[in-house]
């Protein structure tokens, strides 16, 4: 597949792509990830994430979270939970993005206008850019990469990662790798439904 790194083409390649091949992640590559990342914008610029990149310790790291999610489910299905991990356990580098919270509570104190809630939105919102910036650059760098929750074991993670919690709340996991095989357009919603010029305009009745 030719690597055209223009957006057009990054935005139409970007996959979920939830099974991955052990690649070797250089440093570079992982620093660019990062670089891209960190001019993502934010509310007041307050930039209220961290990032950890696990590469060497991943073996031990999904077997963590696997106990930790066998735990969550006793008496209930784990077969999905289980794919789902093996199918990341290939990967080269896991991305693990958190909320800063402490920063967002600083942002709450300081904003006079705007309710508690309101930048709490406004963070969240700057997470799921950081998120997509991560993964567009991957797809960049020739990789690919998703997009994974892991509620039940967030504390499980961060016990491991070594970083303060509750101050940092687990807001997605992106494991990063080469894709196991190609993985077809989920599709979208016609244009015509989801944007309008000028104003707004209810989509075109179909006719029976
Ligand atoms: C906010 C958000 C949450 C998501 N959570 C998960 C998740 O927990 N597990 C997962 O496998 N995919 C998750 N996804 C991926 C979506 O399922 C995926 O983006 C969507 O189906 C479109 O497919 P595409 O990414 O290949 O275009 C999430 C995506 C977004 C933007």
């Amino acid at each position: 597949m030719p690597n055209d790194h223009s957006l057009w083409d990054l935005a139409h390649r970007r996959r979920s792509v939830r099974q991955v091949l052990p690649v070797e992640i250089p440093d570079e590559t992982i620093e660019r990830i990062l670089e891209i990342a960190r001019w993502t914008p934010s509310s007041y610029n307050s930039q209220p994430w961290h990032i950890v990149v696990v590469r060497e310790r991943l073996a031990e790291l999904w077997d963590a979270i696997e106990a930790a999610g066998r735990q969550a489910r006793a008496g209930r299905p784990v077969e999905h939970f289980i794919n789902r991990l093996n199918g990341y356990r290939g990967a080269g580098a896991v991305f693990f993005v958190f909320l800063d919270r402490a920063v967002v509570e600083e942002q709450v104190r300081t904003t006079s206008y705007a309710s508690a809630q309101r930048v709490e939105g406004w963070a969240l919102e700057a997470l799921g850019m950081l998120q997509f910036a991560i993964w567009l650059a991957a797809v960049d760098a020739g990789l690919a990469a998703s997009l994974h929750h892991f509620d039940s074991e967030e504390e499980a993670i961060c016990r491991f990662l070594e970083i303060p919690y509750p101050r940092f709340r687990l807001m997605g996991t992106m494991p990063v790798g080469l894709p196991a095989h190609e993985v077809a357009p989920p599709g979208r919603r016609p244009l015509e439904e989801i944007a309008s010029f000028e104003r707004w305009q209810p989509p075109a009745e179909s006719t029976p």
